[in-house]
């Protein structure tokens, strides 16, 4: 194979591309099997984000990478690196306030006056990525929790991408990530560093004793988790997938759901037109009929 050097001066061995055809059996699968739109458009894409696996096995071409993707052996070692590169993964702390709103000024003071038998105040974040969504939630819910000192809750974070689940489970972010979070909520939930130069804080114990976090393909046909919820987020997720995907989704999640439940969707996202059990309360806000 040709050696060109690159600008940094090192050597770089890989100048081939991603062909069309190969590009369609990564498409087709990654669709079928994740339910992620993956048009021609997004051929360049996929071609860069693979780059960097293809270096790091010390591949030769696109092709060589695609054998072994395909391969038993590549099925069971590398597909999780594969979808750690190919999911898209952008989140925010308090992303879509409206939602954290909405939970706190109307949904927690209802799930208060319902008589409960202490069950514990159930949330499912679908595609939580690497943990912001949530820790927000787990910030509203502990807020609520100190002004009702009987409130119990459980949280569940679900991603197919188990990059993002570990940098979920470590709770560490740069500080500039936490610029939505309100002052007082930042002060209360979240430890800076004792090393002045160290630019990450920490999300405090208390936002992550109450959360679970797994992987689930919400394309699976039977879902592992068995439990019911009283709110569900699946927001800037349904988004990569088709219409008809979209609907086979929100039907399972919404078995999950307990009669009443909220379920929120991004603002970039709508339930128009399909058949599902929820009545719409709000531009992205749902109750489960
Ligand atoms: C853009 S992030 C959204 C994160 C968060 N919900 C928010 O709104 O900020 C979308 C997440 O959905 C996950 N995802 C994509 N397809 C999925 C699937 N089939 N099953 C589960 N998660 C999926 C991706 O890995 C990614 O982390």
């Amino acid at each position: 194979m040709e050696k060109t050097v690159n600008t940094s001066g090192s050597f770089d061995c890989f100048k081939a591309e991603l062909s069309e055809s190969d590009f369609q059996v990564f498409s087709r699968f990654i669709y079928s099997e994740y339910g992620i739109k993956m048009p021609p458009i997004k051929r360049i894409m996929l071609q860069g984000r693979l780059l960097k696996r293809i270096r790091e096995l010390n591949m030769g071409s696109y092709s060589e990478y695609k054998e072994y993707f395909f391969s038993k052996e590549g099925q069971d070692k590398e597909l999780l690196q594969f979808l750690n590169v190919v999911t898209t993964n952008k989140t925010d702390f308090f992303r879509e306030p409206v939602h954290f709103n909405f939970l706190n000024d109307t949904v927690l003071p209802a799930f208060r006056s319902q008589s409960t038998n202490g069950q514990p105040f159930k949330v499912w974040s679908a595609g939580c990525s690497s943990g912001e969504e949530p820790y927000t939630i787990s910030v509203v819910l502990n807020e609520f929790e100190r002004l009702n000192p009987n409130f119990k809750f459980d949280i569940l974070g679900s991603d197919i991408s188990t990059q993002m689940l570990e940098k979920a489970a470590k709770g560490v972010y740069q500080a500039n990530k936490l610029v939505t979070v309100p002052m007082e909520l930042k002060k209360r939930y979240f430890l800076k560093s004792k090393d002045p130069h160290n630019q990450t804080v920490r999300v405090h114990p208390l936002l992550q004793k109450n959360i679970r976090l797994t992987y689930l393909n919400l394309m699976d046909n039977l879902y592992s988790i068995k439990e019911t919820f009283d709110v569900v987020f699946c927001r800037n997720v349904l988004i990569y997938f088709d219409r008809q995907t979209q609907e086979r989704v929100i039907n399972k999640l919404c078995l999950q759901l307990k009669p009443g439940g909220y379920f929120f969707i991004g603002h970039s996202e709508s339930l128009s037109g399909m058949n599902v059990p929820l009545e719409h309360i709000k531009p992205t806000i749902f109750k489960k009929l």
